[in-house]
């Protein structure tokens, strides 16, 4: 670690103005329902925990572990490690996540979800990485559109670690 540089890509502050608005388009889309949030562990647990306080409507959370990635290439391999803990038929369902990359992890929830019945799926993705895209997604609520760099902090891990961090970095190895 000792030969790792961190650049910061979006400042806390950067990151706190685009989470409150995210959460006033959500309020403002679902007045007068309850939303059922829907985390996306581990990424988005700092993301989410941000969001749900800008949503000014009922609100249930309820976590969903996924597992699609080891160090920084996408298996395409997606696995279900924390399922929901209650039924989401006829909820309005927002699911939290911290980026969509090729995609291929949110296409499985989505249509899983899906085949559960709800009333409504939307997305709410703190980060976007287009140019890796292998499947369409349609995101509701982007906080970010950013390059093709892998990027850590605000919950994002390389290997488990730096999601402590309180800004979105780019991780350069040996200072490169
Ligand atoms: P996708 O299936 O390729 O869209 O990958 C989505 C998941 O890969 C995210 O939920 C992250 O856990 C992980 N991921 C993708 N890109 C990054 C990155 O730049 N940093 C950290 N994790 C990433």
């Amino acid at each position: 670690m000792a030969n790792e540089t961190i650049d910061v890509l979006l400042s806390e502050e950067q990151i706190a103005a685009r989470v409150k608005e995210l959460g006033r388009a959500i309020t403002e889309d679902f007045k007068g329902r309850e939303v059922f949030a829907v985390p996306v562990l581990k990424g988005s647990f700092m993301f989410a925990a941000d969001l749900v306080r800008h949503i000014d409507l009922p609100t249930q959370v309820d976590f969903l572990g996924l597992r699609s990635y080891v160090g920084t290439k996408s298996s395409g391999v997606v696995q279900i490690t924390n399922d929901l803990s209650a039924s989401v038929e006829g909820k309005d369902v927002v699911i939290i996540e911290d980026i969509v990359d090729t995609g291929l992890t949110m296409k499985y929830l989505l249509e899983n979800l899906r085949t559960r019945r709800p009333r409504s799926v939307k997305l709410a993705s703190l980060l976007h990485k287009p140019a890796r895209a292998k499947v369409p997604v349609e995101i509701d609520y982007l906080g970010f559109t950013i390059e093709d760099v892998f990027v850590i902090g605000y919950g994002l891990d390389f290997d488990g670690r730096y999601r402590n961090l309180p800004y979105v970095g780019v991780l350069r190895p040996n200072g490169s």
